[in-house]
Formats: C-alpha cells, structure tokens, sequence
C-alpha cells in the first residue's frame, strides 16, 4: 500500500482544469505532467459504431433464502476486449467488464461478499443507498489483500438507480477507472405497477472515458482530463444498438471520473426524463438534452416509433472532447424492426414532498468546495480549505433532523460536483433560483460549475454514524477533496 500510495501521489502533478461554457469544457491550464501525459502518444482511436452495445451482465445470487439475496464476488484483474480485436487489463468484479448489474427489490435485504485479489486494498460503497456506517465502504475501512468482507444493504428506501464502486482513499480514482464500478438497480412495487416500458425495453447504460495506449492498455494519469478521449458505453468504445420501432426506458449511469455528458439525439429529437439519482422523477418531462457529472444518473424513455425501419440515430454529447473521428459519438441506435409497443409513461410516476413542505431545518451549512488552479505541480482538493483528514469530524449532524447545506464552487475554471454518502437529498436552488425538472427529484449527486452554489435539503433519520461527502470528479476525491460528517 506505501508503495502505491507513493505512486499515486507522483502522479497528482497536474493542474486539470477545463472552463466549461455553454460551448463545451474548454482545456485551459497546461502543466509538465499534463504535457508528459500528452508526449505519450495519441490515444488508439476506433472507427464508431462498429461493435454492439453489449448488455450489463446481470449478477445472480447464490442463495435467496431467509428472506434476502447473498451474492458472492470475486474482485479480480482479467484481460477483456474493450477496443475491437484487442485484450485490456481491467480491474473487475468477477471478471465482468463493463461492471455487472445487481437487480434489487426495495425491502429485501442483499448482502454481498466481496473476495479481493487485488495487490491493493479495496472498499466497496454503495453510492446513493442508505446503509449503516459499518457497511458503506469508507475509504479507511478497506478489505486487504487476500481477505474477504461481507456488505449488507437493507434496501429501505424507494426505487432507485444505484451503483457500486471501489472508495479506497487514493486509490479509488484509480481503481475505478480501470473498472471497479457496477449498476445497482433497487425497483419497487410503485414503480412495478407503472406501464413503463419494462424487460428486454429497459436497458441501464453505463457511459464514460478512458485512455488506451498504442497496445490498448488503460493508461491512468491523474486529473488527466483531456487524455481520456475515448467515449465507452457498457465498456464499448462509440457502440450500436438495434432496437425497435418502439419506445425504451435507458438508465444512462456516468461513471466516468472526470467526464461531464451533455447529451442530445444527433437529430435534435426529444425525449421523456423519468428519473435521475434517487429514482423516478414525480413527473415525465419532454426535453432535447440530459446532463450528467459524474456519478449522475438520468431514466429516459426514448420513442423510436417516430423513426421508419432503417433510421440510424447517434446518441452524442456536446461537451468536452475526444479522439479525432470520434469527438461526441455516445453510440448509436439503429432502428431495425417494429415491434408492438403496450408501454406507456404515465403523467405521475411518483409522490415527493414539496419544496415548501419539506422539514424545517435544525441547522443550516456553508460549504466551500476548490481545488488549486495556480498551475502547481502538486495541487490540491479543499473543502472549506482543506484536504480529507480520516480523523477529523467537519460537520456534527443530529440524528433525525434535516438540515440546509450550501454549497460552493469557488474555483473560476475547474468544475466539481457535490455527493453526500447516507442520504438522498433535494435540491432547492441553484444560484438562488429554483431548479429545473431534472434536479427536482431525489438527488444524492448535484453539479457546481465554476462559481455555482447550490442548496439543498437532507434528512439525517437513518443511521448514525460517520460518513464522507466529497467531489464526484475522482481524482479531486482522491486529492483530497472530501470531508466527514457524523451523525449522532
Ligand atoms: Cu460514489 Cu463516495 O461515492
Ligand atoms: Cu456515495
Ligand atoms: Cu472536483
């Protein structure tokens, strides 16, 4: 772990910062490593869509007796094809790459024994779950070498679009970006009872970045986010999927470290949200583009009826860059056939409080997030001025009160995002204006663009315990950038 350790902090030497506008993230500060990072050569750049968007292999347990689903997994390095005709290194949860899905049913507990194999130290977190302290894979509170560890997840709370991911301090921007991330996806009998369109129509894809070598190996640099220019989705770079004339319900995941998606149907054409972080929105709303920092999540329902047999139709992102040929190509869908269609989405999907209605606040917070942008080599995350220290409690929460935190970007060019372990919260403003439909559900992972602030409103009535709240953008975690709060 020294040894490791010692690594990755060399390789915190760059400044990565991207001034992202309406027009896209534009690169702007340059430092030695970013220009090293450079120096290695172009990034292996597939021609798109020429492999098919694979599915995320579903995990099964092994046993579902006494009322609860127990799976077993194995975290192990494997070689898999990532580019076409190619074998990578990953990093993976039993051998899958792109990572597995765990299909859950809220009320039903799952527990999941995790064997590393790994040389390293690994932490498994549940993001977006409300789980006990003992069972959030807290970046101290790793599995070793060789050792196995037991995750047990009550799944009381509603129908959500989770997922895990490695949070081993320093390590876990690393870790996850050689692929230890997976989907969780909690249902529940509000969201069984709707029509939506459901079975081999509802599709979790999971969309981020990556760097390869010219012998397609992963390369990682820290913050190096202008090298990662290669789009994956379910782990294929710029892949096709043939679907029906009909419509489908896509679970777009980023899990990207540092990548932020705006995307949009190359043809401009629209499509419904249902849901975001923390599950189904209250109500469907029409819209051209979906947002996503990473660790977000957006539910859309795509109608291809609109579509003759034979359209193709490019799903591309508008922001930040990528490798020539390839720049904004998501993937692709190609409409082959018809297909009856009985799914509908209805106009109310689900019932939350109203902003005006929510629990008064015991106490109200100010949060500062900024990472150095002087061009250091060595810069680092800062929460209300500071690195991440495991030992020392930032903010004091009292078990079963809400609160109000506020918090701030305060960097001119670097974006972050705001995500809180333990609970699913509201996002009342940002920049003192209410937010759009896309923010208006639950929420456990919220963007700050340079300059931004935001509000939000969480209830703290389930555990109590310490528990983390960070940037989302990995490697700024990983820099430090995140703090503890304790609820007691
Ligand atoms: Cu995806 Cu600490 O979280
Ligand atoms: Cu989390
Ligand atoms: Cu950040």
């Amino acid at each position: 772990m020294v040894t490791r350790r010692r690594v990755l902090v060399g390789t915190l030497a760059t400044t990565g910062a991207g001034l992202i506008t309406g027009a896209g993230l534009l690169p702007v500060l340059r430092t030695a490593t970013a220009q090293a990072a450079d120096d290695a050569g172009p990034a292996v750049a597939p021609a798109p869509f020429t492999v098919k968007l694979p599915p995320l292999p579903v995990l099964t347990p092994y046993s579902t007796e006494g009322g609860q689903d127990a799976y077993r997994i194995t975290v192990k390095e494997v070689s898999r094809e990532i580019l076409p005709g190619v074998q990578t290194k990953v990093l993976t949860y039993d051998g899958h790459f792109p990572g597995p899905v765990l299909r859950a049913r809220s009320g039903r507990p799952v527990s999941i024994r995790h064997r590393n194999t790994l040389q390293m130290p690994m932490a498994v977190h549940l993001h977006g779950a409300s789980v006990s302290p003992e069972n959030d894979g807290a970046p101290m509170d790793t599995v070793a070498p060789g050792t196995a560890r037991t995750y047990t997840y009550p799944n009381q709370q509603p129908n959500a679009t989770l997922w895990f991911h490695d949070h081993a301090h320093h390590m876990e921007a690393e870790h996850v970006y050689r692929g230890l991330s997976a989907a969780y996806i909690l249902t529940d009998d509000t969201e069984r009872a709707l029509p939506l369109p459901s079975g081999k129509y509802e599709i979790p894809i999971a969309l981020r970045d990556a760097r390869f070598d010219e012998n397609g190996q992963l390369v990682y640099v820290m913050d190096d986010f202008r090298g990662r220019t290669t789009l994956l989705a379910n782990g294929r770079p710029s892949p096709y999927l043939e679907v029906a004339a009909r419509k489908y319900r896509f679970r777009l995941l980023n899990t990207s470290n540092l990548r932020f998606f705006k995307l949009r149907l190359a043809d401009g054409g629209q499509f419904v949200q249902i849901g975001s972080d923390g599950g189904l929105l209250e109500r469907p709303f029409t819209t051209d583009t979906v947002s996503l920092s990473p660790a977000e999540r957006a539910d859309v329902v795509i109608d291809f009826s609109r579509y003759p047999v034979g359209t193709k139709i490019v799903l591309e992102t508008t922001m930040g860059g990528g490798a020539p040929g390839q720049v904004g190509n998501v993937l692709r869908f190609d409409v082959v056939r018809t297909a009856p269609d009985p799914s509908r989405v209805p106009d109310v999907l689900r019932t939350l409080p109203p902003l005006d209605a929510l629990p008064k606040p015991a106490v109200e917070r100010s949060i500062v997030f900024s990472m150095d942008e002087d061009g250091r080599t060595e810069p680092r995350g800062l929460i209300d001025g500071l690195q991440w220290d495991p030992d020392r409690i930032d903010q004091s929460v009292t078990f079963g009160t809400s609160e109000i935190w506020t918090v701030t970007n305060a960097n001119k060019l670097i974006p972050h995002n705001f995500h809180m372990h333990l609970v699913q919260f509201r996002v009342l403003e940002r920049g003192g204006v209410p937010v759009g439909p896309a923010e208006a559900g639950l929420k456990d992972t919220v963007q700050l663009l340079p300059g931004e602030t935001v509000k939000l409103h969480a209830t703290f009535d389930a555990y109590r315990g310490t528990y983390v709240y960070h940037c989302h953008l990995l490697d700024h975690s990983a820099m430090g950038m995140m703090a503890n709060f304790r609820v007691r």
